[in-house]
């Protein structure tokens, strides 16, 4: 662009030069002396060549003198000659210019050769009395305007270059900035999805990228605790399921192996193995409820009952295992707490509850059992003059396997489900569970449940 308006005004000046010439000279009367004189003194002020070309192209005057009576051929001549045009202009290149510049490595890329100069031909019509007569020709150097013009190419392109390595550099630059925080956590991600739930991410600073890394440092956290809890579930599990069944081996091997055994004492082993077997069979079945509330399988099987008679019910079911044991059950109900729920499950919380408070209260104690209505809930509280529970035990005594005494566990058969079972009915229910206790005098279990 710039090269074509630094050319348009060459052209506009030479061209109008020129044709101011042609003017004054077309119409000269002048003998061919005096004409010579005068192109010689305008060829000088324009700093030039003046060329005159008859009608054939042949050259009449030159101011160079090395010319004459040679012909013309160049094509802006000939077009003026034929009448194509009033005037036209050309540039061409020419041989020997005496320039002392070096070549640089850019002339060399783009073939330029030093040796050769631009010139600019204008030519324009000569009119004598209306009649084209010949034409006048002005050849002055335009290598200035193209060294200027090589040199500003030249220049821009070495900004251009400069400009491109510091935009190729920067958006290396800023690509790593961007990338890295991606290649870390699909580095995260990969090692997670090995089962290194411990690696977390590090991207520092507020951006979208580490808001990702939080939640994903989040996310593999919760998965850390729920493997662990799994791994820890199946190791509990296996184990209760183990105690069991090695007991009944010794046992059947110890019938098996003695033929000459007291028929009173293999009764006696008998009777131990099939309560081995109840064992399992309830842990089995506690395990099985726990899965099932885990996988959200467990459906709510819900209807209108009657809360008071569930946990009469339940009370009447354990009241031989207190009486075995000399306690007594006292039962205060003071709501019949109608409900839309699931009375299946409700029973299972009341026998859970009760049946703690009966394996862990001393033989003779009392156990009370009141029902009553506060609200929109039904409160079910269950108390016992039991061992109790100590205070550093109390927040877990709901997870899942706790027990508070092993050794004593042991002698009562408890697996420490019991509770946890509990506690997620109640959850289902959108109901809470409580325990209060004193070690040494007694436990209350307080169940609060919606009645609508
Ligand atoms: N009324 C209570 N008095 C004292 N300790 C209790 C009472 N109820 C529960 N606990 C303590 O809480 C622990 C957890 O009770 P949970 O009912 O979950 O398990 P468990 O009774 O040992 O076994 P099971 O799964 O057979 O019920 C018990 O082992 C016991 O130590
Ligand atoms: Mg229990």
């Amino acid at each position: 662009m710039v090269g074509d308006s630094l050319f348009e005004d060459t052209v506009r000046t030479q061209m109008t030069h020129v044709a101011q010439l042609s003017a004054t000279f077309g119409e000269s009367e002048a003998s061919a002396d005096a004409l010579y004189q005068q192109l010689l003194e305008a060829a000088r002020q324009s700093g030039g060549r003046l060329l005159i070309v008859d009608m054939d192209g042949k050259v009449t005057f030159d101011t160079f003198d090395e010319r004459c009576g040679t012909r013309l051929g160049l094509s802006e001549v000939f077009s003026v000659l034929r009448g194509e045009a009033d005037s036209d202009f050309g540039f061409h290149q020419q041989e020997g210019a005496d320039r002392k510049q070096a070549a640089s490595v850019l002339d060399w890329l783009t073939g330029r050769d030093l040796n050769q100069v631009w010139v600019g031909c204008f030519v324009s019509a000569l009119v004598n009395e209306g009649q084209r007569v010949g034409a006048l020709a002005l050849i002055t150097s335009v290598q200035e305007t193209v060294d200027s013009l090589t040199s500003m190419r030249d220049q821009m392109l070495g900004v251009f270059s400069a400009a491109l390595v510091v935009v190729l550099v920067l958006a290396g630059f800023i690509s790593r900035i961007v990338t890295k925080p991606v290649k870390e956590l699909s580095a995260g991600i990969e090692r997670m999805s090995k089962g290194d739930y411990q690696h977390r991410v590090h991207v520092p600073g507020k951006s979208e990228m580490a808001q990702l890394a939080a939640a994903f440092n989040q996310m593999s956290e919760q998965v850390y605790h729920l493997d662990e809890a799994r791994n820890q579930f199946v190791s509990n599990a296996s184990h209760e399921l183990k105690t069991p069944l090695a007991t009944i081996k010794i046992l059947v091997e110890s019938v098996m192996y003695q033929e000459d055994m007291d028929p009173q004492l293999r009764r006696e082993f008998l009777g131990d193995i099939d309560r081995e077997i109840d064992r399992l069979s309830s842990v089995v079945g506690d395990l099985l409820t726990l899965v099932h509330i885990d996988s959200h399988k467990l459906r709510l099987r819900r209807e209108m009952m009657i809360f008071a008679d569930t946990v009469r019910e339940s009370v009447a079911r354990l009241a031989p295992l207190a009486q075995k044991r000399g306690q007594t059950i006292q039962t205060d109900i003071a709501d019949m707490c109608e409900m839309f729920a699931d009375p299946g499950k409700l029973a299972q919380v009341c026998y859970n509850i009760i049946e703690n408070a009966i394996k862990y209260t001393p033989d003779g104690g009392t156990i009370s059992v009141t029902l009553h209505r506060m609200g929109r809930d039904a409160v079910l509280e269950i108390s016992d003059t039991g061992v109790g529970i100590p205070p550093e035990d109390l927040p877990h005594v709901f997870d899942r396997f706790y027990r508070v005494d092993k050794a004593r566990s042991r002698d009562t058969g408890g697996t420490g489900l019991g509770l946890s079972i509990v506690q997620q009915i109640v959850r289902l229910h959108a109901g809470s569970v409580t325990v209060a206790s004193k070690p040494g005098e007694g436990t209350t279990f307080t169940v609060q449940l919606p009645v609508k």
